[in-house]
């Protein structure tokens, strides 16, 4: 039998036992509620685990995370996780991760079939096909699918801000939208520059007026 999962019980005692012993009642206040400034929306894959890649503890960061960092209008766990971050958790900034090496852009970028995920990589085909003049003209594959990793992150962050739960939140306070390239080669983040933080960041055609 294979009990490869045992590792991760123990795992979580260590865990619990290091916290306590450092601050005895580090559960009991955590139990007590969350108040994150930040919402994440990342890739999935293993290699980018928020918490631990920004050196931040429970209870400060809310995290959705999918195959590939997509913002999609019709997924409704997405927007329940997003209005209920910006309405309810009043989160102060909003980031979209994306990652170098990432295998749903490879994946997205290439003829192959993989199942369900076929259409959920559609999405980034799309950014693809908007861009594809500038992306054919990088020779390097590695450096083109780098690139549209930025270019989706950078749709993502649009998407977000084509919201209406999005813009009804500007409407009564501040709230930013980032977008981040994370490099698994060398663990650092790059900010892409492409805050959003208001309605005129997006084109006239999707804004909404309450
Ligand atoms: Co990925």
């Amino acid at each position: 039998m294979n009990d490869s999962y045992n590792k991760l019980i123990q795992g979580n005692k260590l865990f619990s036992d290091n916290k306590t012993l450092k601050e005895p009642d580090y559960f009991k206040n955590l139990s007590l509620g969350q108040t994150p400034e930040y919402l994440w929306i990342g890739c999935s894959d293993s290699r980018v685990p928020a918490n631990e890649i920004t050196s931040t503890q429970s209870g400060e960061v809310f995290v959705h995370r999918n195959i590939a960092n997509l913002v999609v209008h019709t997924d409704l766990n997405l927007l329940s996780v997003v209005e209920y971050a910006v309405r309810f958790l009043n989160v102060k900034h909003v980031i979209v991760c994306g990652h170098y090496g990432c295998g749903g852009i490879k994946a997205a970028m290439s003829d192959k079939t993989y199942g369900f995920v076929d259409s959920w990589l559609t999405n980034i085909k799309d950014v693809f096909h908007q861009n594809e003049k500038q992306l054919m003209e990088i020779e390097d594959e590695e450096k083109r699918s780098d690139r549209l990793t930025e270019l989706n992150v950078i749709q993502q962050v649009r998407n977000l801000a084509k919201t209406s739960i999005i813009q009804q939140e500007w409407k009564k306070r501040p709230l930013h939208l980032h977008g981040w390239v994370y490099g698994i080669n060398n663990g650092l983040i790059k900010d892409l520059s492409v805050i959003h933080n208001g309605k005129e960041d997006i084109d006239p055609i999707y804004r909404f007026n309450f």
